[in-house]
């Protein structure tokens, strides 16, 4: 076996081929070390020999993506896994990365080989999870691994050669080229350079689970994203049952696609229509409660805004947000105030979006006012859809996709749609409410 040698960055894990004095990555002087590296032996696929073509003499190659069997996740990656791409899921610890993964997995090794590396969890616990998840446990394909060290693993890919690679979690891969502890930015990123470069020359590709940190994910995922192709965030509170996948980039698909699942007893099962988790049930009659249909990436989603208006003891009265930004709410309380006269300054409003999910969507501030308003008149206002952004002025503004979102709003029966088109002011809006 050949050995080559090559200079990592003891600091950010930049690898060089020849000596340099300063890191041209992080600027550290004399922090490069010389390495024999002799894992990474990878049977390079031949390359035909290079030859120009024309666009049209180029056919595309069907069948290249790695369907997963979950249309959730397949839309948010733009129609399966390419072939040889890196994609990397971040998230909060906890949040069902692994979960979600082991359950794709399962499914793949129906007919794939699949290879599941861990450095978290001892391969007993992860049976013990693929139990909870599936009955059939005993897929022949399943291949897993507890191995932290990223050039074992790269033989190992070698020896197994499978069709999908899933490493949880890149915080805990290490190299003995380097010296930081695993999880160090150098770790990290050398780690991270290792698996792209098996991915690209084998064609196989590789899902990596990296988790967010709370101190601005110096070591985590925002280090890795532009070295891979694809970057999936697996969002939701914990103490809700959504989970949403959204991608962040993708150099195969499109960005800001969701995806929903739903974290159950037994695994996550994809939620097809969310409307069931993000439509509260007994709306009907209760008074502050709203809905809005919101855009995540290409798709609406019909939400519900629940609101609660109390008569404050406070010298500052309260505003509590939890799904929609705070300092929007204080913003659209004060336009209720000044061109609505609602006198919401002595009062604690609460508000909260259902089914755990956070709406930066301007469009969702019609339907945020008018759950207060609801509240506040002690009048139900459900199957009421609000679309509209409101202005300082207090004026309705119409929203991108409008008719995209009424169709949906009206596809599950809705036949109340507050807009632009309907309204011209929010308080044109509450008078024909009966204000
Ligand atoms: P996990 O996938 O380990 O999170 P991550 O890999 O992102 O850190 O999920 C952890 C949580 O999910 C844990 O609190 C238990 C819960 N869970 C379920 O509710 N149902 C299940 O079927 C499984 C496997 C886990
Ligand atoms: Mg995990």
């Amino acid at each position: 076996m050949k050995s080559s040698t090559s200079f990592v960055c003891q600091e950010c894990g930049y690898e060089s081929p020849k000596y340099l004095g300063k890191c041209p990555e992080c600027g550290e002087w004399n922090s490069l070390r010389e390495f024999k590296v002799e894992g990474l032996k990878l049977k390079a696929e031949r390359r035909p020999e290079t030859s120009v073509k024309k666009l049209s003499e180029i056919k595309l190659e069907e069948k290249q993506r790695l369907l997963t069997g979950f249309s959730e996740m397949d839309g948010v990656l733009g129609g399966g896994i390419v072939k040889g791409s890196v994609i990397l899921l971040a998230g909060d610890p906890g949040i069902g990365k692994s979960t979600l993964l082991l359950q794709v997995g399962l499914k793949l090794a129906k007919k794939n080989k699949i290879l599941y590396i861990s450095g978290e969890e001892s391969e007993g616990q992860i049976k013990l999870r693929a139990k909870r998840i599936t009955k059939e446990t005993n897929q022949a394909d399943f291949f897993l691994v507890s191995e932290t060290n990223t050039d074992s693993i790269a033989s190992i890919v070698q020896q197994i050669e499978p069709a999908l690679i899933i490493i949880d979690s890149i915080q805990t891969m290490e190299s003995e080229n380097l010296s930081g502890l695993s999880g160090s930015v150098g770790q990290v990123r050398y780690a991270a350079s290792q698996f792209i470069k098996i991915a690209k020359s084998l064609n196989i590709p590789i899902i990596i689970v990296g988790h967010v940190t709370k101190e601005g994910m110096v070591a985590g995922p925002m280090v890795l994203s532009h070295m891979v192709d694809t970057v999936l965030f697996l969002e939701g509170e914990k103490f809700t049952s959504t989970r949403i996948l959204r991608s962040f980039k993708n150099r195969f698909g499109p960005v800001d696609e969701v995806g929903i699942f739903a974290m159950e007893e037994k695994g996550m099962p994809e939620v097809n229509n969310p409307e069931q988790y993000f439509l509260g049930k007994n709306q009907d009659k209760a008074p502050g409660s709203v809905l809005v249909a919101t855009l995540e990436g290409s798709r609406p989603f019909l939400v519900e805004i629940q609101a609660l208006v109390v008569f404050s003891k406070l010298p500052m009265p309260r505003r509590v947000s939890s799904g929609i930004d705070y300092k929007r709410l204080e913003l659209l309380l004060a336009v209720l105030q000044k061109h609505c006269r609602v006198p919401l300054d002595t009062m604690d409003v609460f508000v909260n979006v259902a089914g755990g999910l956070k709406l930066s969507d301007r469009a969702s501030d019609l339907g945020v006012c008018l759950s207060v308003f609801s509240s506040f008149r002690n009048i139900p206002l459900a199957k009421i859809v609000g679309i509209a952004e409101v202005g300082l002025l207090g004026e309705l503004r119409s929203v991108p996709f409008l008719e995209k979102r009424i169709k949906e709003a009206k596809k599950l029966g809705f036949k109340n749609i507050f807009s632009a088109n309907t309204y011209k002011t929010l308080s044109d809006t509450l008078s024909s409410l009966g204000k």
